[in-house]
């Protein structure tokens, strides 16, 4: 006997499903973001109380303390980690996601008869295992545990080919025959592939391969939705796999990167990692009084905040700067470049933090024309996203990559520390240029210093 029928479980399933399909609508604009994220969190909670109310479950302790630990780990990572850190979180919980289906397919071969049933399996056990080893790569890539830089030796193709082989006949045999050893063969040789295909991924392509892996752990849940007969997993699963492909597609195409290019570009020689190396040639500074003062008497500014941004924390000074700016009569607004900071909606994220208004903040399709009429372009933090290299340079990392088009203002200052390059790791030219000067020093103590002699003049 279960406390649920399967009426009210099914009714229930469909429940938290449209719960997790209003949650990605909420999640695609910032106003609606928080409750979005809410909904999502409660479409999952009924549906994890539905299954302990719906099946007879046994070792029921057991699981409530899996329940607990996973809770006690996640919970205060989930609320101490950094804006900047959220992409390697994101690659952890994946990997979970995907080294749990894998878990969960290997047990059920042991008692799935069907073929069909065995087909599911066998797809969820080798992309969960890919998932979650995939995943783990990119979690130590992004935390610096091991080099960013693209890991290629020679004859790494071949043995990304042997594996993938060796895998597909594991599989074939596992179908066949539901032989528990080559299941576990093929669980270690998803584990290998996995390895083998995020180590040649350079650190600036790693977000996109943590959605791809995203995607595939979603596809995986979806096969186990099969193997255990629950439609609910199957719909997550689906819902994950299509969001993690669309996502992955728009983050390449706002790079100007394909998504093999990415995945096996390193094999063909082209690095996506380029140097850190700060350049020594001349180029003009100004102090916070200069910049100031140029704000101060432009009638157009617009913001274009990057990486650094967020590294400094500078968010709330910004939002300081633009009211002080906007009191004096100066028209204000923030150029977002898709891709800039770490991670999909990193600035939409960090100025909403800060109470900036939805409405001063521009994607990139509707700002490029207005920097012609924009007086100064103050550049905070970022490099890439601004680089017409992206548009002038062929063979350039970043070449292709739509850009913000700051070198149509008037005057562009930029913010950063030092002559180091951007993520991608090339020299900006547009830091040489005449209508460029720079303000050297962290971003958030520059703008602080900025805004105050703002408010003096
Ligand atoms: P970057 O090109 O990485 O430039 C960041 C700039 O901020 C650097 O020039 C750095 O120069 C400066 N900076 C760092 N810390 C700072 C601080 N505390 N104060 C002041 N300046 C600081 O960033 P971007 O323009 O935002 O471009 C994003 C890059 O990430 C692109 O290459 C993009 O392709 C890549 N990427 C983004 C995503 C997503 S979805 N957002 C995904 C994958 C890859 P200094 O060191 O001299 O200060």
């Amino acid at each position: 006997m279960t406390l649920l029928s399967p009426t009210w479980t099914a009714i229930l399933y469909l429940v938290a499903a449209v719960c997790f399909i209003l949650a990605l609508k909420g999640l695609s604009s910032p106003k609606t973001a928080r409750r979005g994220n809410l909904i999502g969190a409660a479409g999952a909670l009924i549906a994890v109380v539905t299954v302990f109310l719906s099946s007879r479950l046994e070792n029921v302790p057991w699981i409530l303390m899996a329940i607990a630990v996973g809770s006690a780990v996640a919970a205060p990572v989930a609320r101490r980690v950094q804006m900047t850190q959220m992409p390697q979180l994101v690659a952890l919980f994946n990997g979970v996601g995907g080294g749990a289906a894998a878990l969960v397919a290997l047990l059920e071969l042991g008692h799935a008869d069907e073929p069909w049933v065995r087909v599911a399996a066998v797809f969820t056990l080798l992309v969960g295992a890919v998932s979650f080893a995939g995943s783990l790569v990119t979690f130590a890539k992004l935390q610096e545990l091991m080099t960013t830089r693209p890991v290629v030796f020679p004859g790494l193709p071949v043995i990304m080919g042997a594996a993938l082989l060796a895998a597909i006949a594991a599989s074939v045999v596992v179908v066949a025959t539901g032989s528990a050893g080559v299941a576990v063969v093929l669980l270690v040789l998803g584990l290998a592939t996995g390895v083998l295909l995020v180590l040649p991924v350079g650190g600036a392509d790693v977000p996109i391969v943590i959605s791809l892996l995203n995607a595939f752990t979603g596809l995986a849940v979806a096969a186990s939705g099969l193997v255990l007969g629950n439609v609910l997993l199957l719909v997550a699963g689906t819902l994950v796999g299509a969001s993690g492909t669309i996502l992955t597609r728009a983050m390449a195409s706002a790079m100007g990167r394909s998504v093999a290019g990415i995945l096996f570009g390193a094999f063909r020689g082209g690095s996506t990692a380029g140097s850190t190396a700060a350049s020594d040639r001349p180029v003009r500074s100004s102090s916070p009084e200069d910049v100031a003062v140029l704000l101060r008497y432009a009638q157009k500014v617009l913001i274009v905040p990057g990486y650094g941004l967020a590294v400094a924390q500078g968010q709330h000074t910004i939002a300081e700067l633009q009211a002080a700016l906007e009191e004096r009569g100066i028209e204000v607004a923030f150029a977002i470049h898709p891709v800039a900071g770490r991670m999909p909606g990193h600035m939409n994220v960090l100025l909403a933090e800060a109470n900036v208004a939805y409405e001063s903040l521009k994607e990139m399709s509707e700002v490029n024309p207005e920097f012609k009429t924009a007086d100064v372009a103050l550049v905070v933090g970022a490099n890439d996203v601004v680089n017409p290299a992206a548009k002038s340079t062929p063979g350039s990392p970043i070449y292709g990559m739509p850009i913000l088009e700051v070198e149509e203002a008037r005057q562009v200052v930029f913010l950063k520390r030092s002559m180091r390059p951007g993520f991608a790791g090339i020299e900006n030219e547009l830091l040489y240029e005449p209508q460029t000067t720079l303000l050297f020093g962290d971003a958030k103590d520059s703008l602080a210093k900025v805004l105050s002699a703002v408010k003096a003049l």
